[in-house]
């Protein structure tokens, strides 16, 4: 169990990586008026979104086992999982931003995006506490 948990861990984090830096990637593509940078970011981003989807499918796989598999759970993961959805969202959303940038149709603001790439932190500061704590 504890190597299932270790490599959900270390999925977690590294869907994280991704969910932290393409936003902020959207924050740089808002402001960018030169098209050789612009371009550049795009491949960036593109490339990035491409390594998210694997480690966010492990992330989540492992996640299952954990609670599946091994029957761990309780009221807490209950509350873990909304927030586990609103982030499967919030990821499934930066892909629509994504094809927007690619069409050179965005329409929001690089403070929008400022906001946009804080949700995570937000997200992860809760599940950590819901998991590590176990309040409920
Ligand atoms: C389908 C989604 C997920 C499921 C079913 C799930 C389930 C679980 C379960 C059952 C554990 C073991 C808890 C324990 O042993 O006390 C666990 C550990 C953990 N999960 Fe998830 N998880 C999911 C997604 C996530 C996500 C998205 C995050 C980060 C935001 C996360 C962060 C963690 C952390 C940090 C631990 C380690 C806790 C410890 O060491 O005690 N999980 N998860």
């Amino acid at each position: 169990m504890l190597w299932v948990k270790a490599l959900h861990i270390v999925f977690v984090t590294s869907w994280f990586a991704g969910l932290f830096y393409l936003p902020r990637i959207f924050v740089n593509l808002a402001m960018e008026q030169d098209p050789n940078a612009y371009a550049r970011l795009m491949l960036m981003a593109n490339k990035l979104n491409r390594f998210m989807q694997p480690l966010a499918w492990l992330a989540l796989g492992f996640g299952l086992w954990l609670w599946l598999g091994y029957g761990i759970g309780g009221g807490w993961l209950h509350a873990k999982l909304s927030f586990v959805i609103i982030l499967t969202w919030y990821h499934y959303y930066c892909g629509k931003l994504l094809r927007q940038f690619e069409a050179q149709q965005n329409q929001r603001s690089h403070i929008w995006y400022r906001w946009f790439n804080e949700v995570p932190v937000l997200i992860l500061f809760v599940v950590a506490m819901l998991v590590i704590v176990k309040p409920f």
